[in-house]
């Protein structure tokens, strides 16, 4: 059987980024560089699970790993919907819309989601955003499937490892897109990537894998280090060739040079979760009335007309959701295969200076 140490030659793990950056083609790409790909699949229906599964297999015979939001059907009732219509209505105003359609559903159903991923049996599965039920463990290890769950403080950290997960990726605050947290508040998870590390290692006795602001070897060095197994790196890869994100997000974040400022910023404006991405218009326009939306997954299905209809024209980033962390200015425009071979050799270079 695999174990996390026998999975793959490199230490580093392409983050599992919903939206569409983690084609079939990337996470191969990834993965036959000697790295981990990853496929998010929070968004994808139980049957493109699999068939994007089965697209990866084709690709490579390598090991990879599929990603779920762990989550439950919302109860929604039609004031509440109303009344998160209205808190967008500056928003529609600058798009010219006088109404916003409510969607017919608002996530996938997470069981079915489970169901495929088990059928199609990757090596290691990820979830993030709360923690299975050891039945599910249990369930994930019969087929042969690594967990990893997602921490952002330590409470989360020692829960995910007491249901008997085989890693915990721990995510700091500078990690782009949204926030894991799933004990305590949001807004109250504020340690950074380095300083959950160091929280985490004395309580924690299976491999930490350490996700935020990871942009080259030298950091990857750094997280060694101080104890982390692996690094998990997201915006790293987002801006790759096989990356699928819109083409002007992706130009959005290859302009990021941010001459020392921070241009992420969180906000739950988007989804209804804690999440971190470019400072655009929506923000903005949103910032007074954040902390009122709708929780996810209602307030991210409400915004999707206007994030799709967004990425339809050019010229609307300003609509869109522009994850990314706070390293973005450090981006490259490279396919997945360089940006594994120069991490390593950066790795290689920062480790035999110390
Ligand atoms: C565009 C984007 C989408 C993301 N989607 C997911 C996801 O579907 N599942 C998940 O576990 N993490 C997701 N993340 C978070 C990453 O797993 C990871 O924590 C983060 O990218 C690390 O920070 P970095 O972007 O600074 O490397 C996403 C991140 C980004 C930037």
């Amino acid at each position: 059987m695999l174990t996390m140490n026998s999975l793959c030659p490199y230490p580093i793990i392409q983050a599992p980024m919903a939206g569409g950056a983690t084609t079939p083609e990337l996470v191969a790409a990834v993965s036959e560089a000697g790295a981990l790909g990853s496929l998010a699949a929070p968004l994808l229906t139980p049957l493109a699970i699999i068939e994007q599964a089965e697209h990866i297999r084709r690709l490579t015979d390598k090991p990879f790993a599929i990603n779920l939001f762990v989550q439950t059907r919302p109860q929604v009732d039609f004031a509440q919907i109303e009344a998160a219509k209205l808190l967008l209505q500056p928003v529609c105003a600058e798009l010219g819309w006088t109404t916003l359609p409510t969607p017919t559903r608002w996530c996938e159903d997470f069981e079915a989601q489970f169901d495929a991923l088990i059928t199609a049996r990757p090596a290691v599965a990820s979830f993030t955003f709360d923690v299975l039920h050891g039945s599910q463990v249990q369930r994930l290890h019969e087929a042969g499937i690594l967990v990893i769950g997602t921490a952002t403080n330590l409470a989360e950290a020692i829960v995910w490892q007491a249901i008997g997960a085989d890693a915990i990726c721990l995510q700091g605050t500078e990690a782009g897109g949204h926030r894991g947290t799933f004990i305590g508040a949001q807004q109250d998870a504020t340690l950074s990537t380095a300083e959950l590390l160091a929280v985490c290692r004395p309580q924690i006795q299976i491999p930490l894998i350490v996700a935020g602001g990871i942009m080259d070897g030298a950091d990857i060095a750094t997280a060694l280090a101080a104890g982390a197994q692996w690094v998990q790196m997201g915006t790293a890869f987002l801006t790759t060739k096989e990356s699928g994100i819109h083409p002007a997000y992706k130009q959005r974040l290859l302009d990021a040079r941010t001459d020392g400022r921070d241009t992420t910023r969180q906000t739950r404006a988007f989804s209804g979760r804690f999440a971190r991405g470019l400072d655009n218009r929506f923000m903005q326009l949103m910032e007074s009335v954040a902390d009122q939306v709708p929780a996810y997954p209602v307030q991210n299905a409400l915004t999707g007309a206007i994030r799709s209809a967004a990425a339809a024209k050019e010229s609307k980033t300003e609509f869109m959701s522009l994850w990314c962390g706070q390293g973005v200015a450090r981006a490259r425009d490279v396919h997945a295969a360089t940006l594994v071979a120069t991490l390593v050799q950066e790795m290689q270079a920062a480790t035999r200076k110390s």
